[in-house]
């Protein structure tokens, strides 16, 4: 019942939103074309040394940018990082924001998720037979949050550390009653994909933290025109060496890792009565 794993390659993961489809700087590279139980990850892994440690890269929408946020096979993707080794996985991410003080091309390190997708996503390994319910009341790890944070801020980044980051289907932008309702709950930053994929990470195991990178004021910003995909890509070109420096300053600070109580959500989840699950 145990997650499937191969030699393992590296202990340290890094997927890349809209704007972040390979990593620079790579040495002694490895493509790794991984078919897992869940399907076909997003593409293949890219694996290489940065910082004399090995770190696997997956770009999360497919290199040219194939796959919607509905699309993504989030469960083939957390799977095969797992399969890889990996137990520290940073997520890149370009988000729209719900407030005035987070502003496009400031990095922020969110510590809660809301979730606002539809059902339509595939978002657990568990079910026919085996029945598993983890611990998910702080969804990104704080050990690795706190690497990320000092990171992004020797790179010289704005950071904002904490934040609600409400997840929508897309593909589709918000519409304005949407946008205001999301500040009125409190919600600071939307974006399309951190969910499943959190969930995922913390089902198997992996340590999960999340580099936003800030691209827009959604549609609610009275000063700012509404949302579209042109402004979320002109900032990220000019936001993506800010963002492959951080990644590149927080692989020496996780090291050879630390323990993580993302390392241990299966020891109390699983209610499965292991006598009965077929071998
Ligand atoms: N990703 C980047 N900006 C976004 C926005 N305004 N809404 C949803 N996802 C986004």
């Amino acid at each position: 019942t145990a997650l499937q794993q191969t030699e393992p390659r590296a202990t340290i993961g890094v997927i890349g939103g809209s704007g972040l489809y390979a990593m620079e700087g790579l040495a002694d590279v490895e493509r790794v074309t991984l078919q897992t139980p869940f399907g076909a990850p997003s593409d293949a892994y890219v694996i290489g040394t940065i910082e004399g440690y090995r770190v696997a890269f997956l770009p999360r929408h497919g290199v040219g940018h194939r796959l919607s946020p509905s699309e993504v096979p989030s469960r083939a993707n957390m799977y095969g990082f797992r399969m890889l080794g990996v137990r520290y996985l940073i997520a890149v991410s370009a988000v729209g924001s719900l407030r005035e003080e987070y502003a496009p091309g400031h990095i922020v390190i969110p510590d809660q998720l809301y979730d606002r997708t539809k059902g339509h996503r595939p978002d657990t390994f568990f079910g026919g037979g085996l029945v598993a319910h983890v611990q998910f009341d702080r969804p990104f790890d704080a050990g690795l949050s706190d690497r990320l944070e000092q990171a992004a801020r020797a790179a010289g980044a704005t950071v904002h550390r904490g934040g609600t980051l409400v997840v929508m289907e897309g593909p589709q932008f918000s519409t304005l009653a949407e946008s205001e309702e999301n500040r009125r709950r409190g919600h600071h930053l939307i974006g399309m994909t951190a969910l499943p994929e959190a969930k995922l990470a913390r089902e198997a195991e992996i340590a999960y933290a999340m580099l936003a990178m800030v691209t827009d004021y959604d549609c609610w910003h009275p000063g700012h025109d509404a949302v579209t995909v042109e402004m979320v890509v002109q900032v990220l070109q000019a936001n993506a060496r800010l963002a492959q420096d951080v990644v590149r300053r927080v692989i020496p600070l996780i090291g050879d890792g630390f323990d993580s109580p993302a390392h241990h959500a299966l020891a109390t989840a699983i209610i499965t009565d292991p006598a009965v699950i077929p071998a």
